[in-house]
């Protein structure tokens, strides 16, 4: 979803002049494109916990990480000197408990907010520790918009909108609807709308926000973004999270997405139907068969004899 073209964009593409169109946003063509987006303006936020550092994240710092560590931030609740040194990736300790309830995810976004709007980035994109990020994928779709347009993109988790019940004293409630991205996928927020979000969300207000829905967190952006400053929800398939069946996606269309996941404990079957580079038992996620398909010059990657890649 693209803003309206200006009225100056009209006139260039009526006069066919080229360099006005560049000018205002358009390519040669006429086709809307935000060319110089750069890998660096985007702030990769990932949510993670102290006991997955060794099984969730090391998995991540070898894989897609190593290709965006200037501009990935990884969100904990407990120290990891070692960690931090070996990998050289930005570790930031946002004090929050380390328990799964919804005031300590809730803590930890609103850490991630304020740490993005401080980076001056133009995109804000928060995924989970089991997600692959496919930088190049993520680019392309993100140079479609402008960051100072209101953009807020994702997968809805539900084929509907919420309804939530929002506390407006503290005896009565009125009940709102709204669509959101589900956080286990990843979403992206441009700049523009961030800062409009600041009275819900900076410097711990966004807690409050959570706690007037008693919802959490992906859900307390939505609710930000739709309910309150009525922008909507730009849904995209290509993002991805453990609760789909990942098996599903065609292969041909794996290296397309932006973001994949795998089952984990529960579901260790339900992974991309990715074959080649390494076994299952190998990579038991496929995170690092996607990686080679990627970058086959990683040294880790399994070269084909006589010099010949896959
Ligand atoms: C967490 O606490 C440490 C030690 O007090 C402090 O240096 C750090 O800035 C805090 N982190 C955040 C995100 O506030």
């Amino acid at each position: 979803r693209a803003a309206p073209l200006s009225g100056l964009c009209w006139v260039c593409l009526l006069l066919k002049s080229k360099c006005c169109c560049v000018l205002c946003g358009l390519g040669d063509l006429g086709v809307r494109s935000y060319g110089q987006l750069e890998s660096k303006d985007i702030f990769i936020a990932v949510k993670t916990t102290r006991k997955y550092h060794k099984s969730r994240l090391e998995l991540l710092i070898q894989t897609w990480v190593s290709q965006a560590k200037q501009q990935t931030y990884i969100f904990t609740d407990g120290e990891d000197k070692e960690l931090q040194l070996s990998a050289g990736v930005n570790l930031i300790n946002t004090n929050c408990s380390a328990a799964h309830t919804r005031q300590a995810l809730c803590c930890k976004m609103s850490v991630e907010y304020d740490k993005f709007i401080e980076s001056q980035k133009k995109w804000f994109c928060h995924v989970d520790d089991d997600n692959y990020v496919i930088l190049p994928s993520l680019l392309k779709l993100l140079s479609s918009y402008h960051h100072s347009q209101d953009v807020y993109l994702g997968r809805p988790s539900l084929d509907h909108p919420i309804e939530a019940a929002e506390r407006v004293k503290s005896d009565g409630s009125v009940s709102v609807r709204f669509w959101f991205a589900t956080g286990g996928a990843g979403f992206c927020i441009s700049r523009g709308l961030a800062l409009k979000m600041s009275p819900w969300a900076s410097l711990g207000n966004f807690i409050s926000t959570a706690e007037k829905i008693r919802l959490p967190d992906d859900c307390t952006i939505g609710y930000i973004i739709e309910a309150l400053l009525e922008v909507t929800l730009t849904h995209t398939h290509l993002f991805h999270s453990h609760l789909e069946n990942l098996q599903k996606l065609p292969t041909d269309t794996v290296l397309d997405q932006v973001t994949l996941s795998y089952g984990g404990f529960e579901n260790t079957r339900n992974v991309v139907g990715l074959v080649g580079g390494f076994s299952l038992t190998e990579d038991p996620t496929r995170f690092k068969t996607v990686h080679c398909l990627l970058y086959p010059d990683t040294y880790w990657c399994p070269k084909l004899k006589g010099g010949h890649r896959h």
